[in-house]
């Protein structure tokens, strides 16, 4: 019986994307990644590039440059293409440039016969998702947002820094827009199984002014990266790495990804970060969490951001 290769398509070779790669190659994650980009060359040069790594990496991994064609027996997707910031830009401020980007490239993709999981990282990304599923007709759980997954990761970070406790530790989430109404429901944060607002360390519990802090510098982070080096891209690469783990290894790992909504908190039709359990079917499940009233009205705060931003699409 012929093992079934773990086979990926990665559409858009800039920053973000080689970064993905990249980290593919030396994770060792799947037996062949297909290159698309809209510049053949540049996806041919990037191929070349990692394939001259491949001797260092101890994987065997077939790369190499491709057509939407490859899409027909993959098992992910990745879609990266489309314009990224500029300092001091929102990310909102794609989305009609990147709404277009997916115009192009969603039906080639629907049109190979694609049957496995989507995975967005182009910004806004909890729109672009819900653009991405539009677009395709697939079902929900097969389109995934990166969300606030590389946030969470941020967010544990500081807090990890902050206790000097091994972020891996902590249990602690970003919720909702991966953007400017992103927020952390502090009543679910967790440092083991201690609610950080008890946790004595040695620095004392976090007081309200810490957390928010803490909180700002989460949200603020991708403006810093992007005034000093142009882009973000090694984080958000390592996440969708992270993501793309989960589906092919059927993981059924909680990961803060963005997730359609359908009735979860209440809210409908919308995609935003929450804390999803990811496996090869994509999203099969939201962990609900009991947040405090002020936490849910942010929720429904970002919701309605989201909404609108999409309802003024013209798909
Ligand atoms: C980030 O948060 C820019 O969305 C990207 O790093």
């Amino acid at each position: 019986m012929e093992l079934k290769t773990r086979k990926v398509v990665l559409v858009g070779t800039g920053f973000v994307g080689m970064s993905y790669a990249y980290a593919m190659l030396n994770q060792n994650v799947c037996d062949e990644l297909v290159l698309i980009d809209i510049d053949r060359q540049r996806a041919e040069g990037e191929a070349m590039d990692l394939n001259h790594g491949l001797p260092f990496s101890g994987s065997h991994m077939k790369i190499h440059a491709g057509d939407y064609q490859d899409c027909a027996d993959a098992d992910l997707v990745a879609i990266c293409a489309g314009a990224a910031q500029k300092p001091g830009e929102e990310r909102t401020a794609l989305l009609h440039r990147n709404a277009e980007v997916f115009r192009a490239i969603i039906s080639p993709i629907v049109s190979s016969g694609f049957g496995g999981i989507l995975l967005i990282a182009t910004n806004p990304v909890d729109i672009m998702a819900h653009v991405a599923q539009t677009l395709s007709g697939f079902d929900s759980c097969r389109v995934i947002g990166t969300g606030t997954i590389l946030d969470t990761a941020r967010l544990r970070y500081q807090i990890g820094r902050f206790f000097r406790i091994d972020p891996r530790n902590v249990h602690a989430y970003v919720m909702g827009e991966h953007g400017e109404s992103e927020f952390v429901p502090w009543s679910q944060a967790m440092v083991a199984t201690k609610p950080v607002g008890l946790f004595m360390g040695e620095n004392g519990s976090l007081n309200l002014g810490q957390m928010l802090q803490i909180e700002t510098e989460v949200r603020d982070a991708a403006q810093k990266i992007i005034l000093a080096k142009k882009a973000t891209y090694y984080g958000i690469g390592m996440a969708m790495v992270r993501i793309t783990r989960a589906v092919l290894g059927d993981e059924q790992s909680v990961l803060t990804v963005s997730t359609m909504m359908r009735g979860d908190y209440r809210l409908n039709q919308v995609y935003l970060g929450t804390p999803c359990i990811v496996g090869r079917r994509g999203v099969t499940g939201v962990v609900g969490l009991p947040l405090e009233q002020g936490e849910q009205a942010k929720l429904e705060h970002s919701a309605q951001i989201l909404s609108g931003l999409y309802q003024g699409l013209r798909l």
